[in-house]
């Protein structure tokens, strides 16, 4: 993954952010994530360069991205040669179901793509998980784009090729690995984004310096709030370097079949708050609140100590998450555990920390000791 995205700009530009590139290598098949206020003015070329010879390109449009922010992809997608086709899909966790897919699949097989067509994600990270799956799909796979526009999917969805949607057995139960093309973020999008749902991608971006990065970490306790301000340069310092976490961990073990299962920190508690809350808590609350607790057992289980524990709770507060006042029933929490899928033969795996910056898996704790961590957080 090159360049450092940590080490400041090098452009003279003063007064906007310099443009970030991180490029993720897997065996067969590489990809650029390209960072910068204003890139979605010129996504036409850098679409050009990696299908040269489509003629059509296939929009998937969340409907909560402002129109505005649309028309200035298809734009300059029109611009760089593109007919371009814009499907609109209502994102939602309801919508992220086999029976969408199905319905987006009309328009776009109606628009007599070819194999060359790229399809574009343009929204968060539902969007890119549904058109995702469309495009490892139609046709036996087309060239796909992320375009996120929520810091979740800036920081998180849009880098590592799973794609996928929900059934009422679970969420995220079919899917395929399908790595994008190319990654175009303009963290100016997020000017229009809900501030709860900025927080959720926080909550991310806390897990990922949590895990790998202790310097990263003790910026992040720092500056957070710059984000909630919605500083734009922060922003993007910010997504360049989370999404350079998220390439490193997706370049190890592209399928998850090891240190992938890292990025599940705080997700094991989290899924449960999540589905017992009724998705009351949103997945960044739910996140922040399983983070909570992993730090609490990792402390139990003597991993971390005492003020690392503390540092992990204040950082999210910062960043304006909740780490207690859980209102749920400690024992449904704990048995919605045991459905999660991250279930090893029988046993529940844990994400750890031994100190900030560095993830461990466990598959051995206590189930005392895994109730302890739920009650923790009612307090
Ligand atoms: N594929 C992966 O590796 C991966 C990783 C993490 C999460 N996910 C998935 O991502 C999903 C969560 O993503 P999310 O948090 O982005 O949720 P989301 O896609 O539902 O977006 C959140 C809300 O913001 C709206 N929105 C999006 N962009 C906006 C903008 N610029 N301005 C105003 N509103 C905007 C959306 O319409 C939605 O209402 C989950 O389904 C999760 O499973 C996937
Ligand atoms: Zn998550």
């Amino acid at each position: 993954v090159t360049p450092d995205p940590a080490a400041p700009p090098t452009s003279a530009a003063a007064t906007t952010a310099a443009e970030r590139v991180v490029r993720l290598t897997l065996p067969g098949h590489a990809y650029d994530i390209v960072v910068r206020p204003g890139l979605l003015d010129d996504a036409g070329p850098r679409v050009r360069a990696v299908t040269p010879v489509a003629e059509k390109a296939v929009v998937v449009r969340d409907l909560n991205v402002p129109a505005a922010a649309l028309a200035r992809l298809t734009g300059s997608l029109s611009r760089a040669g593109f007919a371009v086709t814009v499907v609109d899909y209502e994102a939602g966790e309801e919508t992220k179901s086999w029976e969408w897919v199905g319905r987006l699949f009309d328009p776009i097989l109606r628009a007599r793509i070819d194999r060359r067509t790229p399809i574009l994600a343009f929204g968060g990270g539902v969007t890119g998980d549904v058109a995702g799956f469309v495009a490892a799909t139609a046709l036996r796979g087309l060239p796909f784009v992320q375009v996120p526009t929520t810091l979740l999917a800036m920081v998180d969805a849009s880098v590592g090729g799973k794609t996928g949607v929900n059934h009422a057995a679970g969420k995220n139960l079919i899917g395929a690995f399908h790595q994008p093309s190319l990654v175009l973020i303009d963290p100016g999008v997020l000017s229009t984004l809900p501030p709860r749902e900025l927080r959720s991608g926080l909550a991310e971006c806390v897990k990922h310096d949590l895990i790998r990065d202790a310097a990263g970490f003790a910026r992040l306790e720092q500056d957070v709030g710059r984000a909630l301000a919605g500083d734009v340069r922060y922003l993007t310092e910010l997504v360049a370097h989370n999404v350079a976490i998220k390439a490193r961990v997706v370049e190890a073990d592209p399928l998850e079949k090891g240190e992938r299962a890292h990025l599940n920190l705080g997700h094991t508690f989290g899924h449960a708050i999540e589905t017992v809350s009724n998705y009351d808590y949103s997945h960044g609350e739910a996140v922040a609140l399983g983070t909570a607790a992993a730090a609490k057992l990792s402390a139990d289980l003597g991993l971390l100590d005492e003020p690392s524990r503390q540092r992990v709770l204040a950082a999210l507060g910062k960043a304006e998450l909740p780490t207690a006042g859980l209102k749920l029933d400690v024992d449904a929490v704990v048995a919605a555990m045991a459905y999660d899928k991250k279930v090893a033969a029988g046993k529940l795996r844990f994400v750890l920390l031994d100190g900030i910056g560095k993830a461990v898996v466990r598959d051995d704790v206590p189930a005392a000791l895994v109730r302890d961590a739920v009650a923790s957080l009612r307090s």
